[in-house]
């Protein structure tokens, strides 16, 4: 088993035993298309928990590509660093622990992908931080956009629900409005929303 392999495996061990959120088993295979299409050379993620998504995109992408990932929570950033320091990607991933609101408008521009997979009720305003941020072209992929199926399904949501399910519908009609994008999203997992800016079909 090649290393990385065996890496994203103990990773998956450890979500496990902690409950720790990571990439569902049934979004891989169209985020691997997806990345290898994109390819991108400079990625942005929102939402590192312990680092699953950040090893999976780095692997699928250009050998040279780099990485910044944004995590609030102390101790998962801290599981995800030491997860980093025993892959082959070590110096090419830039883990900022932190609020992403806080850390997104000091980061230099130029990214050509982005993960958006942080608080979800906030992708309207990640949406918008982002776009400075943003290569001429670039994809925005988005998770769990579906939210348990509530997003595009009946327009009455549970209260406790409410506020995230409207802010992720929200971000759809954002995206599928937005000049120069072009957006599809996939139904696979919890939904995955991928925004293609400048791209030909
Ligand atoms: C679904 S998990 C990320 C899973 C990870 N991308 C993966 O697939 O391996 C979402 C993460 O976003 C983090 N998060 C939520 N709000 C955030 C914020 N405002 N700034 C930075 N991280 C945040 C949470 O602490 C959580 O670890």
């Amino acid at each position: 088993m090649k290393v990385e392999s065996a890496l994203l495996a103990e990773v998956e061990r450890t979500a496990a035993e902690t409950g720790a959120p990571i990439l569902r088993a049934a979004e891989r295979g169209r985020f691997r298309k997806i990345l290898r299409q994109a390819a991108p050379r400079r990625i942005l993620e929102i939402g590192t928990a312990i680092g699953y998504s950040a090893l999976f995109m780095l692997i699928e992408s250009d050998p040279a590509a780099t990485l910044v990932t944004l995590e609030k929570e102390p101790g998962l950033a801290a599981r995800a660093a030491a997860f980093f320091r025993k892959s082959p990607f070590a110096a090419r991933i830039d883990l900022r622990q932190g609020e992403a609101e806080d850390i997104l408008p000091t980061l230099s521009p130029g990214f050509d992908f982005v993960f958006l997979d942080g608080a979800k009720g906030q992708y309207p305003a990640y949406w918008e931080k982002i776009q400075p941020l943003l290569s001429d072209k670039a994809v925005v992929a988005a998770d769990n956009v579906l939210f348990q199926g509530l997003v595009e399904g009946d327009p009455w949501v549970a209260h406790r629900y409410r506020t995230l399910v409207y802010r992720l519908r929200e971000y759809l009609a954002l995206v599928r409005a937005a000049a120069g994008y072009r957006t599809e999203v996939f139904p696979e997992g919890d939904g995955l929303a991928v925004s293609w800016r400048h791209w030909e079909r």
